[in-house]
């Protein structure tokens, strides 16, 4: 078994620790936040993910938590980089904190093998390898080993991932990293270290692209009277496309999806390779949240004193995460036409980044009053909206599903409009009630 220090303590970092952890190895996660310290040391988990707190406490005492870089790195064979790379404002990926974390790297006695989880442009790894050669640490190995886990669903993801990629420039390298692996069943991926960071980027812009493709075909069948869940269905159902990732809605969102085409895009630019498909990915991406306001606007009209209930605000069900969530630009797109927004969300709270919004403790309690109850994350205890006493508790009882999470007939037997994401609109619905001026607060 191998003592391995991992840098970052979010939603990778954390997994990837409890998950090495689990498999046998005595590992000591570091962080900067001293309060991130804190509660992980008094056994608290700083954010919602699916049984990670379990594999927290069950795996406790192979488990350490530090502010300390020489205590992280205290006898550790591996060091695994998990820090944030979040997006600049010129779309490239910042790295500043993972430099941080290789200047902070000291000489060491023993050999130190150092291995990027975080998602970083290709060419990242050759630059860190001659940082740590002019450095004196041409000891230490560097290894690209990108993460795949998607939130919600991380610690299954880890411990039952469809590949593990490993990059690195002496197999012997490659060998170090993939044996930690031993005990889970997969297929390892060997190849050099840009090939790596490659994989990672490329197939985050081909998950984006899948949904953006769908997206277009819900935007045609709107017009054309067809339903896109069906469509989609038929699609999946061929071998050669498979049905993951064809679900329509209003557009991805999240830590990872945005950041990572962006800075794919960007790599490509400063390359000197247009990279148009994903221009266009991205622009469809944000064009669907907009069409979600239009539909508003379809029924209800201008939005100026209307109420409207924003039902889920992470990014996805699972998480409390609402870095890029469509919530946000839904929220203040909303706030912008005049509307009174109330929002709803099981696990996320948005309450220091959208002002103006009420934040209500219940999904009934947000469609109180409503003109319209927008599904943004398909949280599955949102099927409970059809029932009578939302509809009679609300002034127009309006769903804009930004999920197709309901099903039309059922909603539109409930006495709801309905209106989804590429699915043809019910004709014969209620008329829409005039806002009362009065009624809504300003
Ligand atoms: N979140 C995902 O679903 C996911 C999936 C695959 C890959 N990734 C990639 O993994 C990386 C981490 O993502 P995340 O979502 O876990 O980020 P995060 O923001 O949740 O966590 C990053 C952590 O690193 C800490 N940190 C910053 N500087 C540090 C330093 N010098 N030393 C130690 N800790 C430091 C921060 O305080 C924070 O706790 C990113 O590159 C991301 O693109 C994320």
């Amino acid at each position: 078994m191998s003592r391995i220090a991992v840098f970052g303590a979010g939603y990778v970092g954390l997994v990837t620790g409890a998950c090495f952890a689990e498999l046998g190895h005595e590992v000591m996660v570091r962080d900067i936040v001293p309060e991130r310290i804190e509660e992980l040391r008094a056994g608290r988990v700083p954010m919602h993910e699916p049984g990670l707190e379990e594999l927290l406490a069950r795996n406790a005492g192979r488990l350490g938590f530090t502010l300390d870089v020489e205590e992280a790195l205290d006898g550790a064979e591996f060091a695994f980089v998990a820090v944030g790379t979040p997006p600049t404002y010129s779309g490239d990926a910042d790295l500043s904190a993972v430099w941080t974390v290789v200047d902070s790297l000291p000489k060491l006695e023993q050999g130190l093998t150092l291995v990027m989880k975080s998602t970083v442009p290709v060419g990242t790894g050759e630059k860190v390898r001659a940082n740590l050669d002019v450095r004196g640490l041409g000891g230490v190995a560097y290894v690209s080993n990108p993460e795949f886990l998607a939130e919600g669903s991380a610690v299954r993801d880890f411990m039952h991932p469809d590949r593990v990629v490993i990059g690195a420039f002496e197999p012997e390298h490659a060998a170090r990293v993939a044996a930690l692996y031993d005990s889970i069943e997969t297929t390892v991926v060997t190849t050099d270290v840009a090939s790596a960071e490659m994989i990672k980027l490329a197939s985050n812009a081909f998950l984006t692209t899948r949904i953006s493709f769908i997206n277009e075909i819900a935007n045609v069948c709107e017009l054309v009277g067809a339903d896109v869940m069906d469509v989609a269905r038929g699609i999946g159902l061929d071998h050669r496309l498979g049905s993951h990732f064809l679900r329509a809605g209003v557009g991805w969102g999240g830590s990872c999806f945005g950041k990572d085409v962006s800075a794919l895009k960007q790599l490509a630019g400063n390359s000197g390779y247009h990279f148009q498909l994903l221009s266009a990915v991205i622009e469809v991406n944000e064009l669907q949240k907009r069409r979600l306001v239009a539909k508003l606007e379809k029924h209800l009209g201008k939005l100026r004193d209307r109420s409207i209930a924003l039902l889920g605000l992470a990014f996805k069900p699972g998480t409390d995460d609402l870095r890029d969530a469509p919530s946000l630009v839904l929220a203040s797109r909303l706030l912008a036409e005049g509307a009174e927004v109330r929002a709803w969300d099981p696990v996320a709270d948005a309450s220091h980044l959208l002002h103006g919004v009420t934040f209500c403790d219940s999904f009934l309690e947000a469609v109180q009053g409503a003109d319209a109850a927008v599904i943004v994350t398909e949280w599955p205890e949102l099927v409970g909206l059809l029932v009578p006493g939302v509809r009679d508790s609300m002034r127009n009882p309006l769903i804009v599903d930004g999920r197709n999470l309901l099903d039309p007939a059922a909603a539109h037997a409930a006495g709801f409009r309905y209106e989804g994401v590429g699915r043809p609109s019910l004709t014969h619905q209620a008329p829409v009630v005039a806002p009362d001026p009065d009624a809504v607060a300003q």
